[in-house]
């Protein structure tokens, strides 16, 4: 059967100054149209390298991407790439950064007063009608995210990858970011594939949570089902007991099948202290959040 977006047996390998270094080995994935997807890993372990690849940005070493039948091999609209740090042109209103992407995928094709009934509309999506002329620098960080998606959004593009869009967020911001989202997935159906760290996001928002392995020549480790019936409510959630589940099964793989290696090492470190001192309860604990991977 073919697949909407054929991710097939994509390997890299990058040079760098102590010589080649293989990033990814054998990448398998395929995605439907409508799928929203998530990949989740360890810091390091490839998961911009997996986007960009199929945001035609890099070149794999070995396999390829297919996307609705034809081969990427360079960027283009049909892939608009949301990044985390709202990559928003600064001498650029909020309008006329979504509007710069629309003319130029919408170029021949719409109006003049369709592409501008176009951005606005996108723009309203992520509730920023109220600055369509404000500049980028006098604008919160979430405000500019949410331009971002709108950017992704009005391009139509045939699938929307986002690199960690919410990463550089407070909580608060970072939740009400999430559930535009899901409200703009309910009516649009995006094929969407997320990076992100956290792992209460990828629960939320996901059809499916694809968790990768540790480099070096980092693979798909476990792709789980997230079999939640929409629309979900975070609130609601929190207590149902299937999403504990879910959310369960990706901790137990990013904290005891992929440890951190660099927080396994600084434990084993910590443990070694522990066995030479006289004080045998002190185990070194892991410091970091329980549901953030790196
Ligand atoms: N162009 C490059 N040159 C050298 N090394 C690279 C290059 N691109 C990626 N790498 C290496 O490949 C590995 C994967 O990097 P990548 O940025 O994909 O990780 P990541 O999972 O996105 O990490 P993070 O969660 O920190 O963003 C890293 O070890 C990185 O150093
Ligand atoms: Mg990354």
């Amino acid at each position: 059967m073919k697949h909407y977006l054929d991710i097939s047996n994509v390997g890299i390998e990058v040079k760098t100054d102590s010589g080649p270094f293989r990033a990814l080995q054998d990448v398998n994935l395929k995605i439907d149209k409508g799928e929203f997807i998530s990949l989740i890993g360890h810091s390091g372990c490839g998961k911009s390298t997996v986007l960009n690849i199929v945001a035609g940005l890099y070149g794999a070493t070995e396999g390829g991407v297919i996307l609705e039948g034809r081969e990427v091999d360079e960027p283009g609209p049909d892939r608009a790439v949301v990044f985390q740090n709202h990559a928003l042109l600064p001498w650029l209103s909020v309008y006329e950064n979504v509007a710069l992407a629309v003319r130029e995928v919408f170029k021949g094709r719409k109006t003049r007063s369709e592409m501008r009934d176009w951005v606005e509309h996108n723009l309203a999506l992520v509730h920023m009608s109220h600055a369509l002329h404000k500049m980028p620098h006098e604008i919160s960080g979430g405000m500019k995210q949410r331009v971002g998606i709108a950017r992704g959004l009005a391009m139509e593009p045939k699938v929307l990858l986002m690199d960690e869009p919410f990463g550089a967020l407070d909580a608060l911001t970072r939740a009400h970011l999430q559930d535009s989202l899901m409200e703009i997935q309910n009516d649009l159906d995006n094929t969407v594939i997320m990076i992100t760290h956290d792992v209460d996001e990828a629960v939320l928002l996901s059809d499916r949570i694809v968790m990768m392995t540790n480099g070096p020549a980092a693979g798909i480790g476990e792709v789980l089902d997230v079999d939640l019936p929409r629309p979900r409510h975070r609130l609601e959630l929190a207590e149902d007991a299937h999403y504990n589940r879910i959310r369960q099964q990706v901790l137990k793989f990013l904290y005891e099948k992929q440890r951190n290696p660099a927080s396994a090492a600084v434990e084993n470190q910590a443990q070694g202290e522990a066995k030479n001192s006289e004080n045998r309860d002190g185990v070194a604990g892991d410091d970091r959040k329980d549901d953030e991977a790196a």
